[in-house]
């Protein structure tokens, strides 16, 4: 493998790019022991010790985030008005790192950061059918005709109606009465595609409306109950390898 060590020290998040090579001029960045002199200069970024005020630096190529995202931020690397999911990395926030696909602004839950490009288009791909679970609250109750609807595909205006979708009604009574007209109107939506505002379009399409969205499952992995709003996590081998398991080829 071979970069360049300006690149190495972005990428890691040590600065942005002007930022490295200020620091590579102050000569407190080392390769092997020697201060580097020159940012352009080739290191293998997987032998080379590189240190950054002499403290080693660990490189790893691909890094896999499960990231609860909370309301009012958006699923983009830059934007010029909210804040963006990958801002909440903090010291994380790798240069080549992004969201792979969308949960609108408003819209809670899993999202999956990572800078595996790869594996982000295979998730993504509109024929491997990579299942993405919403609980969805709706303003009204759901009827059987409208939940047959749904897992049959409904027209939302695009060119083909929605791919049958698996509907699950929470309405089972734990005893809380008051809770319960609530839990009603609580739906499990597994969808095998990710049209733009797809949950959304798909209950407008059946007369009820989506009053709060949160993704709960995607690619085979549940949503980390630990993990609050805004909190993230590293996935586990274990994880990863569900998660490529589920975007194989069908
Ligand atoms: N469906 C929506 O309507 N919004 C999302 O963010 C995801 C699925």
């Amino acid at each position: 493998m071979d970069l360049r060590l300006d690149r190495f020290l972005c990428e890691l998040n040590i600065g942005t790019r002007s930022q490295v090579k200020a620091f590579i001029r102050q000569g407190i960045v080392a390769v092997g022991g020697v201060p580097a002199k020159d940012p352009n200069q080739r290191i293998d970024e997987l032998s080379d010790r590189v240190t950054f005020r002499g403290k080693p630096l660990e490189y790893r190529r691909y890094v896999y985030y499960m990231m609860n995202k909370p309301e009012g931020v958006v699923s983009a690397t830059r934007d010029n008005v909210s804040r963006t999911v990958v801002s909440l990395l903090g010291k994380d926030a790798r240069e080549d790192i992004f969201p792979v696909g969308r949960l609108d602004k408003d819209v809670t839950g899993f999202l999956l950061l990572t800078n595996d490009g790869d594996l982000a288009h295979r998730l993504l791909a509109p024929k491997r059918h990579v299942d993405k679970t919403y609980l969805a609250v709706l303003a009204h109750s759901l009827g059987q005709p409208e939940i047959r609807r749904l897992e049959a595909g409904v027209d939302i205006g695009e060119e083909r109606p929605t791919l049958p979708a698996r509907v699950e009604l929470l309405t089972e009574d734990d005893g809380r009465k008051e809770d319960k007209a609530i839990r009603e109107n609580k739906v499990l939506l597994t969808l095998h595609e990710g049209k733009f505002h797809q949950v959304k379009r798909m209950l407008q399409a059946v007369g009820n409306e989506v009053v709060g969205l949160q993704r709960v499952a995607f690619g085979g992995l549940r949503l980390d109950p630990e993990l609050e709003p805004g909190e993230y996590r590293e996935l586990t081998e274990e994880e990863l390898a569900i998660l490529r398991e589920s975007c194989m080829e069908v």
